[in-house]
């Protein structure tokens, strides 16, 4: 417990004494929340003003020159005080802030506000021996997702993230990718944050179309294809039958159009068989069944290799043909005693209107829960696939990561189930949304598949790294190098921006080596890497390393970047952004890569090179742990 090293330069300062009093407060494994005790139990007896408000207002900054920490005096609330008297009393404040203060410097002010900085010497000698101690730990906290975190015998919370959600034998659009990636990402941070994490995927594999595509397959399936590519096999029949479908609905509508009878050519029709053929599902025919769960399984093996490149696997593969016929009825009959859907020319449909008045019931429109034709709809599946997971799951949350395009559809969503009397469950869920990406297209046109898409980033990384032949020589396994980076291409520019942002799909710009991109990213890990075997030092005498050696600007603004490594993850759990790691990861490549020239490893005296090395590896450790939460798979060389 390095960190520990820390608290013991201040008289009083224990652990287990901050511990209490502050909520959160993890200073053994966050050393953000000693500094911030710390300050609040020193800032309390300048102000007179209780240590409890002062602690959660120590806000952090933009950039180190702005310092470590700040306070806005306002924040304090001290009663009939006017900005410019404020100003006064910051200042004296910071007059009487002791000189001698081991941890933090006597505070700058600008204006009312109070910037910390951090002393270097003693956050460097604490935590780049507590980050060698964590490793991969560094950044986790196991305590957020306890039911209660005084007493972790209560077991974890339990989260459901759902999401990628592709729909069989269809295109993997953009909206597909950026819920995989984003998903990916929301449910690393729960399982790092110590909460019990359920991937679901729900897959769209229910519905007519699937009779439909049954049918192609009686016509022009073929076995082996199925077999060896059931994604793309399925897709190209699939294009087929409705390309015939569309033609023959036109020949009956001209048909009809010259007065012709067409009443057995549509009881023949494409659109009839396929209708007959779903009816066979529904009814649970053994063979339609038999058929179908074939192309689902088939394609879910395929779905899950391209995954595990992207470091995702799931717990579950439920999906729209999960959801039972008799449970959909059940519900649809309880909406109806309960007044939430009513009859409206042979369909059931919800009036959000009539049911809540004002601006946010006509924002809800009203949706249909039950087809002319008995049939259920998106929505009713929606209903009950849900209930059933809280029924399953017990969860305590639940987040559907899916495209803003359906932001009404899950609103309806929630609000149904609320209606339904369980506000306790809808209050459980929510929908993280994200925005669209223009002109996603690959060499070859348009994008049709996950797969199609990795394989020509990857080959475009291919060329990018072959312009550089000396480097390329020295790359082990060129393909596969460039196949994780052209991931991390795809990965990075998708974070880059916030979520509800829409971006433009940009193969350039994406897999250059410059500017904040995934192949430079991966490039700061490798090159630090790099650094450590060029140096040749052992682990035991990296350990040993004589940390006061460390001097340097560029040193003290390294460690104090890393310190920020677990406040960050945390904050990134308030806003479910993957940009708030992303920055975070570029700060410290930046940080890294201007400091090479100051603190060389290789050619330096030896107590030296072991001290800067072990600060290079604990930058090393924390940017291979931002990588993978954010699903990447960090290169070494
Ligand atoms: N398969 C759907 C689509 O492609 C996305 C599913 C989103 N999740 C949900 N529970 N509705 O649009």
């Amino acid at each position: 417990m390095s960190i520990e090293k820390l608290a013991k330069q201040v008289e009083g300062l224990t652990f287990e004494a901050i511990a209490d009093k502050y909520p959160n407060c993890h200073p053994e494994i966050n050393p953000f929340d000693l500094y911030r005790a710390h300050l609040a139990n020193v800032l309390s007896g300048i102000t007179g003003v209780d240590s409890s408000i002062i602690y959660p207002n120590l806000a952090w900054t933009l950039s180190l020159d702005k310092g470590d920490l700040t306070l806005a005096a306002p924040a304090l609330r001290i009663k009939g005080k006017k900005p410019d008297q404020l100003a006064e009393l910051a200042k004296e404040w910071a007059e009487m802030f002791p000189d001698n203060d081991p941890l933090v410097a006597k505070p700058i002010v600008v204006n009312y506000f109070l910037s910390f900085y951090i002393r270097g010497a003693p956050l460097i000698q604490s935590l780049i021996p507590a980050i060698r101690e964590s490793g991969a730990e560094y950044g986790r906290n196991k305590y957020l997702g306890l039911k209660d975190p005084k007493d972790p015998s209560k077991g974890q919370k339990r989260i459901i993230v759902e999401f990628s959600s592709p729909n069989i034998a269809k295109p993997f659009h953009a909206g597909h990718l950026r819920s995989t990636i984003i998903g990916g990402f929301i449910a690393n941070l729960y399982e790092g944050a110590g909460w019990d994490v359920v991937r679901i995927n729900y897959l769209g594999d229910w519905g007519k179309q699937y009779g439909l595509l049954a049918l192609a397959f009686e016509k022009y399936g073929d076995e082996e294809a199925l077999k060896k590519d059931p994604i793309n096999h399925l897709f190209q029949l699939y294009v087929r039958i409705n390309s015939e479908m569309t033609a023959e609905k036109e020949d009956i509508e001209k048909r009809k159009a010259a007065g012709e009878d067409t009443t057995e050519l549509e009881k023949n029709s494409l659109d009839e068989q396929a209708r007959g053929y779903f009816k066979k599902m529904t009814d649970r025919d053994e063979a339609a069944l038999a058929q179908w769960k074939r192309f689902r399984d088939l394609s879910i093996t395929r779905y899950k290799d391209t995954y595990a490149r992207l470091n995702i696997h799931f717990d579950d593969y439920s999906g729209e043909s999960q959801v039972s016929e008799d449970e959909m009825d059940k519900i649809g009959k309880e909406m109806e005693e309960k007044g939430i859907c009513k009859e409206d020319k042979g369909a059931m449909l919800v009036n959000f209107q009539e049911l809540i008045p004002g601006k946010e019931g006509k924002r809800l429109e009203k949706p249909i829960v039950r087809k002319k034709d008995g049939t259920a709809l998106y929505l009713t599946r929606d209903i009950s696939e849900l209930l059933n997971r809280h029924e399953k799951y017990h969860f305590d949350k639940m987040i559907y990561v899916v495209a803003s395009a359906q932001d009404l559809h899950l609103k309806q969503l929630f609000k149904i189930i609320e209606l339904l009397g369980h506000k306790d469950i809808a209050d459980k869920c929510q929908h993280i949304n994200f925005g669209l990406v223009l002109g996603m297209s690959t060499r070859k046109g348009t994008v049709k598949f996950l797969d199609d898409i990795l394989k020509d980033v990857a080959d475009k990384m291919h060329e990018t790294m072959r312009k550089n032949d000396d480097k390329y020589s020295q790359v082990a396994d060129p393909e596969a190098t460039a196949d994780t980076l052209g991931i991390s291409s795809v990965m990075v520019q998708d974070m880059s921006g916030k979520r509800i942002n829409n971006y433009t799909f940009n193969m350039d710009a994406m897999t250059s080596f410059e500017g904040d991109t995934g192949p430079y990213l991966q490039y700061a890990h490798a090159r630090v890497s790099s650094i450590r075997r060029k140096a040749g030092l052992s682990d035991e005498e990296i350990a040993s390393a004589d940390l006061s050696l460390l001097i340097e600007p560029h040193a003290v603004n390294i460690v104090r970047l890393l310190a920020q490594w677990p406040d960050t993850v945390q904050n990134t759990l308030k806003t479910l952004e993957p940009t708030t790691v992303l920055t975070y990861l570029f700060k410290m490549t930046h940080a890294l890569s201007s400091s090479y020239d100051q603190l060389q490893v290789v050619g330096s005296e030896r107590e030296l090179m072991k001290a800067r090395m072990a600060l290079y590896d604990a930058a090393h450790t924390v940017l291979g742990n931002g990588m993978r939460l954010i699903g990447l798979s960090p290169v070494e060389r």
